[in-house]
């Protein structure tokens, strides 16, 4: 097996990718390859997925993955990548409830295609969406005139860990774990600069994951799909999650074996909160917690959810009181 490594980028984010090719061999390949082969290939690969281990890792920037990714935030099959439209309805009618009056400025940080973003326009709020995928830019736009509100909205390729910093949003969105697919330290680097986004009395509206729907430990599934992230022909999809309570990491990994005998590898890697750890987080960028919600209901946050909805400020407490507050916090 001979293994190549192909350089991927995209704004903001540059990564490598390794692609298993198969020597070329006289006979003609079976259509699956036997199963001690495919073994071999994937012998560089760790039985239990490493966290942010970047042979594997997908890039939400490269173009080609962004294209397909796309399609899975349109797919109403699922709630992978975006959620279906009647769950983003809901939502947005909580959202409007917790940002500012109409006529807001708010900047969508990891808008993806625009779902939020062009239903918050519609409601007379001027948004800004930035996402690090080409593809989901490129169709929230088209979605903005179609629902005619371009005028009110604007979408730019960009990385929240990179963007200019300055105050100019009454309200600063993450909707759907944006924030996750970074390690602790990038989080609260990526948090600290979109609180320098708000101008002086705006909030930024966060929704955090605090655990999968998995118990700890491995899940793991094979299928045989015509199509997936990895490629756009039939393949035997193999899957595993697994779940480390104690890091608070969560890696979905698939690999993909196709007919050729080639194999595709990809993993994402969520870095998981501690309800506890979020007041110490936000006093660290500079905002304070002013309410947790469960999800997207009405009920106050705790550590038993599954998932909050969290709404900080900018903290006005001098910065020195601010490190004594932080330094008071886990995390
Ligand atoms: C789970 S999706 C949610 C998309 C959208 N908020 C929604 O709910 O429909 C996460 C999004 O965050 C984007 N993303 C991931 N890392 C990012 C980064 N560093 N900067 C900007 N966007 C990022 C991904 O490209 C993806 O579109």
């Amino acid at each position: 097996m001979a293994n190549a490594t192909e350089a991927v980028s995209g704004v903001g984010v540059t990564a490598r990718r390794v692609v298993h090719r198969p020597r070329r061999r006289r006979r003609r390949a079976p259509e699956w390859p036997s199963p001690v082969p495919t073994v071999r290939r994937l012998s560089r690969f760790p039985s239990w997925p490493r966290p942010f281990d970047p042979d594997a890792e997908l890039d939400w920037s490269d173009p080609t993955f962004s294209r397909r990714l796309l399609a899975e935030h349109l797919d109403q099959g699922h709630d992978g990548a975006s959620r279906r439209l009647p769950l983003v309805d809901q939502h947005v009618r909580r959202l409007a409830q917790l940002l500012p009056p109409v006529p807001a400025r708010v900047l969508d940080a990891g808008c993806g295609p625009g779902l939020y973003a062009v239903r918050l326009a519609g409601l007379g709020h001027r948004v800004d969406g930035v996402d690090v995928g080409p593809a989901v830019i490129r169709h929230a736009r088209r979605a903005a005139r179609a629902a005619g509100v371009s005028g009110l909205t604007h979408f730019e390729v960009g990385d929240v860990r990179s963007m200019p910093v300055s105050p100019r949003y009454n309200a600063v969105i993450l909707i759907y774990y944006v924030l996750e697919n970074q390690t602790a330290r990038r989080q609260a680097a990526a948090l600290r600069r979109l609180a320098g986004c708000l101008l002086p009395g705006g909030r930024l509206i966060a929704e955090f994951r605090l655990r999968p729907d998995q118990l700890p430990g491995r899940l793991s599934a094979w299928e045989v799909v015509d199509a997936s992230l990895l490629g756009r022909r039939r393949q035997l999809l193999l899957s595993d999650s697994t779940y480390d309570r104690a890091r608070h990491t969560f890696v979905l990994r698939e690999v993909a074996v196709f007919a050729d005998g080639s194999v595709a590898v990809q993993q994402t890697t969520s870095r998981l909160f501690d309800f506890d750890e979020l007041p110490g987080l936000f006093a660290k960028a500079g905002m304070r917690i002013v309410e947790t919600f469960d999800g997207w209901t009405r009920h106050p946050g705790g550590s038993l959810c599954d998932s909050v909805v969290v709404v900080a400020e900018p903290d006005r407490l001098p910065p020195v009181s601010r490190r004594r507050a932080a330094s008071r916090q886990p995390g």
